[in-house]
């Protein structure tokens, strides 16, 4: 028995975020905000929360500094049942930071990357791999060291029979450097969204995209915001599943992560793979249902009621 279901490999940071300011920024100027919240970024970090408030065993592999930011980040994990015992702590790199300064429905973010652009395939113990029954990576373009051994990673994960998942988000820079021919295959879920799978294949139509990946895919999973997903895998007609339709929506913030974690923790329990469609679909639902991408996901009971009262989906966690 391997202690982990899932590793998550990803980015880690602090999101400090401003609320209710007098204005924009301006060089030279001074403004105030009218609110101020400290707390643990990184979609990554949602997916792994997420996962762990839905019952699978997750550890986390990122690169942090030795430093305040480090020791939030490392505590705010360790709170949501994420174990921390694989972070990856550097002295030469301060914990990446992002500022976010909200705007009503808007916002403006500025990120120090820090100690998360340094991680590479080297930094990684490879006795990780033997703890762990699936790795899920995620947020490349924010990793350009991880991501620049990102087949070197998946292979190896491969010869160490552990199945991967990818999510890449978005590419801050929009080079959308990403070469599906190779990497796909030795991916057992790839988790995009639609806009995204459309800019990583050079594609103008979803269908044109899904064209050019299916030869390449074990499975791809595409996140369609309120529509839902659409399953795609070798050999067989690629099927849409709508979305369970939240017409109250407070938020979608980590709806992407949620959904991942829910078609994860279903995929590492060797459910079918409708079913973890299915699972991503409500997870991601239930997601919009409070603020962030954890809110709605503090503890099982939670979980279930809300798929219940506000879905009217029975599940057990
Ligand atoms: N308004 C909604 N009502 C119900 N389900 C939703 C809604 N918005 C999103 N979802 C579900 O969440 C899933 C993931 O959302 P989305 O497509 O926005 O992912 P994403 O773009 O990767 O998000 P993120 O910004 O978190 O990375 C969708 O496939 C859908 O199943
Ligand atoms: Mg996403």
């Amino acid at each position: 028995m391997k202690p982990y279901d899932i590793l998550a490999i990803g980015e880690l940071n602090v999101d400090l975020i401003l609320n209710r300011i007098d204005g924009e920024p301006e060089v030279g100027k001074e403004k105030f905000a009218g609110d101020m919240i400290l707390t643990l970024g990184s979609s990554t970090a949602i997916f792994a929360a997420n996962a762990a408030a839905l019952g699978a065993k997750v550890g986390f592999v990122g690169m942090i500094g030795r430093d305040n930011f480090g020791e939030l980040i490392k505590d705010s994990l360790e709170a949501k049942g994420v174990d921390t015992s694989m972070l990856i702590e550097t002295d030469s790199l301060s914990s990446g930071a992002t500022i976010v300064l909200n705007y009503g429905e808007d916002r403006a973010m500025i990120t120090y990357q820090g100690a998360m652009a340094a991680m590479s395939f080297d930094d990684i113990d490879k006795a990780v791999f033997e703890k762990a029954r699936h790795i899920h990576i995620s947020s490349i373009f924010l990793q350009p060291a991880l991501n620049a051994d990102l087949e070197k990673l998946l292979a190896y994960a491969r010869s160490r029979q552990v199945t991967t998942s990818l999510d890449t988000q978005w590419d801050p820079a929009e080079t959308w450097k990403f070469d599906y021919a190779r990497i796909l295959p030795l991916v057992s879920v790839f988790l995009p969204n639609e806009k995204e799978l459309m800019l990583l294949t050079s594609s103008s139509t979803v269908d044109e995209a899904v064209e050019k990946i299916r030869p390449y895919v074990n499975t791809a999973i595409i996140k369609m915001g309120n529509k839902g997903s659409l399953l795609v895998c070798k050999g067989r007609e690629p099927e849409f599943l709508p979305s369970f339709l939240n017409k109250e929506v407070v938020d979608a913030i980590g709806a992407g992560d949620s959904f991942n974690a829910g078609c994860i923790s279903r995929f590492v329990k060797g459910e079918s793979l409708n079913d973890c469609q299915r699972f991503g679909n409500l997870m991601g639902a239930i997601n919009t249902t409070a603020a962030g991408g954890t809110g709605a996901f503090t503890d099982k009971d939670r979980i279930e009621e809300t798929a219940r009262n506000k879905f009217n989906e029975n599940i057990t966690l």
